[in-house]
């Protein structure tokens, strides 16, 4: 293969910033169709050319693209200031008329990337940009709030938001430092947190992180915006879905911090996009994979998925090629429009295609919790039924935010020492007073749960807000509890996002949970569990039970909530499954 490269070549904003922006052209007269892919990690560093969860770069020039890469603004050979999400609307949509002004390009422009390199996309596609024709987001989300700063429920996702923003505090330091700006003293402060989680984690208030926010400014803004209010609906594409006429390769991870919403912008485009291409366009592809570098072996210490599992099996390159060849080339054909879904079923621990999601066959059903009001650690009384219960009880249990549920595994970004991100096996806080527990017999034939799981729990607290959190869990017959997906919902929050509504303590409430996506097949010997307890920390932040603005609270101010959860027939509690039976697949696996 030959191509060439132009390196910092600088890409004028309309504010006159100058972007440095690569440019690789493959061999030949073109002028070439070009993919744009626009990071705040380095245009020029190695993690944007050997990840496995993004197409290889040189593929992409093989195969007859222009590749363009461009450092956002203000992150590493570009100038200005770095502050999340804002520049990053116009900047694409300047970046993306100069492309297509260039004679080297024919025109077309797809983009691609992952993560915050996904957040641009999003951001683009809602202009009218005629040159975009196809974007590629990859583990990320089209609304900041719920994934990956917030979540559906309101909780704070307090891992990402710390951890990246501890990272990307000290990339914003070092600029500073170069140029005589900021105190050399907050890069010890910063790199003892991401040395320690537990450091960087528990100190009240979450507000106190002077050190973080001075260097981005922006983080002490999500702070001060726990409503979905008009900060966070301005960078939301997902409000603007109807405005958005490009197709869209989703790419996406089980135990990943941004899965919910991979997974709500692919419905939310199918149903809403602003054209027929928009909504038949439409890909998903989901693994069993995490966040972090190197999570996506699909082998985790608690749980492997085999070779089947690891990303290198689903042709990520590939499948952005016929999906660019496609929509930013033209060529009609692939990929295959009767099959726009590819999940990895886990359990099953093979990949699928399907025809939608959800899957059209899907049957919502719902599994009742019961028990004797002792559900409190997997060796209580709670039980999970599909049977409407006879009997109404009440599960009671301290939630003391001094010593919250620890996060173990699941969509965390920076899991605690001797953790990890991903199916970890939850035993270890099944022995806690405050984990209820509701669990099925043991299966006699196989269960297959793939979609969107809610939770609605009937509630009471000592306290005018707190939180109540539920995790699904598939128990192995060796006893392993392994984490498939969780959720919280925030008691203030129950009604709206942006309008929020104290308890009066001690009366009923009703709650409804997001508790995220998965596909996995319970197969025989197995159980169904479901986790509740009122934290997941520091996966989301600790409630402190004052009904204040939580993130300025300090460790005097939390008070421990007495907490209830309602079940049986006047208070139908109850974990609603997507699930599928195909009887032919069932017969296979029995
Ligand atoms: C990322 O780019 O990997 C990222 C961005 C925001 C939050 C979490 C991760």
């Amino acid at each position: 293969m030959s191509f060439t490269v132009e390196v910092d070549v600088p890409v004028p904003m309309r504010d006159g910033v100058a972007l440095a922006t690569n440019v690789w052209l493959p061999d030949g007269p073109g002028p070439f169709p070009a993919l744009l892919v626009r990071t705040p990690y380095g245009k020029d560093n190695a993690g944007l050319y050997g990840n496995p969860k993004l197409p290889d770069v040189f593929a992409l020039v093989e195969a007859g693209y222009a590749v363009v890469a461009q450092d956002v603004r203000g992150t590493s050979r570009s100038p200005g200031t770095f502050v999340p999400h804002t520049h990053e609307g116009p900047d694409t949509v300047d970046t993306l008329g100069w492309l297509a002004a260039q004679p080297w390009c024919d025109g077309a422009v797809g983009m691609w990337g992952g993560s915050y390199l996904g957040f641009s996309q999003w951001q683009a596609a809602v202009h009218d940009v005629p040159a975009l024709r196809a974007i590629a987001p990859v583990m990320t989300s089209a609304d900041p709030y719920a994934a990956p700063w917030r979540s559906p429920g309101g909780a704070l996702s307090q891992d990402a938001v710390l951890t990246w923003g501890t990272l990307s505090a000290l990339r914003n330091l070092r600029r500073g430092l170069d140029d005589g700006r900021g105190d050399p003293a907050d890069a010890g402060a910063l790199l003892a947190g991401l040395a320690e989680p537990p450091s960087l984690h528990e100190p009240l208030p979450i507000a106190g992180r002077a050190a973080v926010t001075r260097s981005l400014p922006w983080l002490g803004q999500v702070l001060d915006h726990p409503e979905r209010d008009a900060f966070w609906r301005e960078i939301a594409a997902i409000d603007h879905v109807e405005r958005i006429t490009v197709p869209a390769l989703h790419i996406g991870g089980w135990y990943d911090v941004f899965i919910g919403e991979t997974v709500r912008s692919y419905t939310t485009l199918r149903h809403r996009g602003g054209n027929a291409a928009a909504r038949d366009g439409q890909r998903l592809i989901i693994g069993p994979w995490s966040h972090p570098d190197g999570t996506d072996l699909g082998t985790y210490p608690d749980r492997s998925f085999g070779l089947a599992g690891s990303i290198k099996t689903a042709g990520i390159t590939e499948e952005h090629l016929r999906f660019f060849d496609r929509w930013v080339r033209g060529r009609p054909g692939l990929p295959d429009d009767t099959h726009r879904v590819r999940l990895f079923v886990m359990g099953a621990d093979e990949w699928r295609d399907e025809p939608d999601w959800p899957l059209p066959d899907t049957r919502y059903t719902a599994f009742f919790l019961d028990g004797g009001g002792r559900a409190g650690t997997a060796g209580g009384d709670g039980v999970l039924t599909r049977d409407t219960p006879a009997e109404d009880a009440t599960d009671t249990f301290h939630y003391d935010p001094h010593d919250p549920v620890p996060s173990l595994g699941g969509t965390v970004l920076a899991a605690a020492p001797g953790t990890y991100p991903g199916p970890a096996d939850q035993a270890a806080i099944e022995t806690r007073a405050d984990v209820l527990c509701f669990t099925t017999p043991v299966l006699q034939r196989p269960v297959e749960v793939t979609g969107h799981l809610t939770l609605v729990l009937h509630i009471r607290s000592s306290t005018q807000d707190t939180d109540f959190t539920g995790k699904l869990v598939d128990v192995h017959p060796d006893g392993r509890a392994i984490l498939l997906c969780e959720g919280i919902q925030r008691v203030r929050y129950r009604e709206s996002l942006t309008e929020p509504a104290l308890l009066a303590p001690g009366t009923d409430a009703e709650l409804t949970l997001d508790l995220g996506v998965t596909a996995n097949v319970f197969r025989p010997g197995h159980r169904i569990r479901l986790e509740v307890s009122s934290s997941n920390f520091p996966r989301y932040d600790r409630n402190t039970n004052t009904g204040a603005t939580i993130a300025a609270d300090d460790a005097d101010a939390v008070v421990v909530a007495v907490n209830h959860v309602r079940h049986g027939p006047a208070h139908p509690s109850r974990l609603i499954l997507p699930v599928i039976e195909r009887p032919t697949s069932e017969e296979d696996r029995a």
